[in-house]
């Protein structure tokens, strides 16, 4: 990876992540054959698929961006741990194993690189609709001879509790209340995804959503909403580097807090009919942000955000909401030349005009793209490390950044 001039062109933007993960999830809820369109070509699809088939449905490609699922009866609800550990979001299969088989087994997941992240509320909202756990071994053993609707109010608006209490509460008796739900679009399409199951869901995008328990729900194809992480992180890429793109099919109305705040930054971003389209000046201003759950700013743009404020004019504080260890990737930054001072959950961040190019490692997903993006104003060379991360969730990122002009390979 080398600096280089501004970047122009147009790029594709993929599914969401975050989206397709949980709808793979959904399609434990009833038998038959599922098509999603519009699925990102990450290894968190893989795993996903690969969590599915070991349960015993078959997972297929369909086409380029499609993927059938094929939910067969005789179905084992259980998540083994090589897979549970190696992605955390495996985890949303436990909401509807139990609603739709009445037991599930899924393995405890372990730390992670932003701290510790319990999954309490998940546990919690579970109880509450009539599900008992045991733990032993390293699995937890949940069940539930039917789940009965109840008013669950999560202590923190967290996106996979939602999600967990959302797919186990459309098959379960009565009505059921999330407050303080999360108000991700993310979950807005799994709703989507779930009423054209058959359920009946009401409120889902705002922080109230009630659900009126149904007895069955039936395959269905959808079309997975465009990745606002992977549209920010092309954002960032063209606010460091400078210069004029379109995000094809990406959804402004889904990044608006970033979109308000990229332009204090002085960047020009519109909407247009074929998705964003953004303009950046040579060198952006600082500006102070802060992580909230949606609508503010997701704390996934974070490492985006401090990679922009290390090559802006001027000086940032960025203060983090969500998690507590999400901070690490800025030894590396600072190894570029970066000037970043962090105290507990805040990073003050003097832009610098130029970085310089070194060899880093990236330590997750998010923070990878961060390093590569910081990279196009960094002199010299940069060899990122662990790449292996990014390809967890960036669909082609090394094709579609050299599109834009960028000058970057992978090895
Ligand atoms: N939390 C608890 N207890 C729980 C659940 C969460 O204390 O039972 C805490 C967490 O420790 C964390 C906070 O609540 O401090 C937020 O967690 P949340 O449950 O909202 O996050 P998540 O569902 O685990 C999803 C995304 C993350 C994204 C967060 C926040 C997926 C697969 N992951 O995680 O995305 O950062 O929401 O928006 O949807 C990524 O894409 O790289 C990624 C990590």
């Amino acid at each position: 990876m080398r600096p280089g001039g501004p970047l122009e062109g147009s790029v594709p933007i993929s599914g969401a992540k975050n989206s397709v993960l949980k709808l793979m999830a959904a399609t434990t809820l009833a038998e038959g054959g599922y098509v999603l369109h519009n699925v990102p070509r990450i290894l968190d699809v893989d795993w996903m698929g690969d969590l599915l088939t070991s349960m015993g449905m078959v997972v297929t490609p369909a086409g380029e961006g499609s993927l059938h699922i094929d939910h067969r009866p005789d179905l084992r609800p259980e998540a083994p741990y090589e897979l549970v550990e190696r992605m955390r979001a495996s985890i949303v299969v436990m909401g509807p194993l139990l609603a739709r088989y009445g037991r599930a087994r899924v393995a405890m997941p372990g730390g992670d690189d932003f701290g510790p992240r319990p999954i309490d509320m998940h546990l919690r909202a579970l109880e509450d609709l009539g599900a008992t756990f045991e733990v032993a071994h390293g699995y937890i053993e949940a069940r539930a001879d039917h789940l009965v609707g109840a008013r669950l109010l999560l202590e923190f608006p967290s996106v996979g509790a939602t999600e967990n209490a959302l797919m186990a509460a459309v098959l379960a008796k009565g009505t059921t209340v999330i407050d303080n739900a999360a108000r991700e679009p993310e979950i807005a399409d799994l709703a989507a995804f779930l009423t054209r199951m058959g359920a009946q869901i009401e409120g889902a995008g705002s922080p109230t959503i009630t659900i009126e328990g149904v007895d069955e729900l039936n395959p269905v194809e959808h079309t997975v909403i465009p990745d606002r992480i992977e549209a920010a992180t092309f954002l960032a890429a063209v606010g460091i580097a400078g210069g004029e793109v379109t995000l094809q099919g990406a959804r402004a109305d889904h990044m608006d807090m970033l979109i308000q705040k990229l332009g204090e930054m002085g960047m020009r971003i519109s909407p247009d009919t074929d998705g964003i389209w953004a303009f950046a000046p040579r060198r952006l201003r600082s500006a102070d942000v802060s992580t909230l759950p949606y609508p503010g700013l997701a704390t996934d743009y974070k490492p985006l955000l401090v990679a922009l404020l290390a090559t802006a004019d001027g000086v940032g504080i960025v203060t983090e909401n969500l998690f507590s260890g999400r901070f690490r990737y800025i030894d590396e930054l600072v190894r570029m030349g970066a000037d970043i001072r962090t105290e507990g959950h805040h990073a003050v961040v003097r832009g610098r005009p130029l970085l310089s190019g070194a060899p880093v490692r990236a330590p997750d997903i998010r923070a990878g793209a961060a390093l590569v993006v910081a990279a196009l104003k960094a002199e010299g060379e940069t060899e990122v490390f662990d790449a292996h991360h990014i390809d967890r969730g960036y669909d082609r990122f090394v094709d579609k950044l050299r599109s834009l002009g960028a000058d970057v390979s992978s090895a």
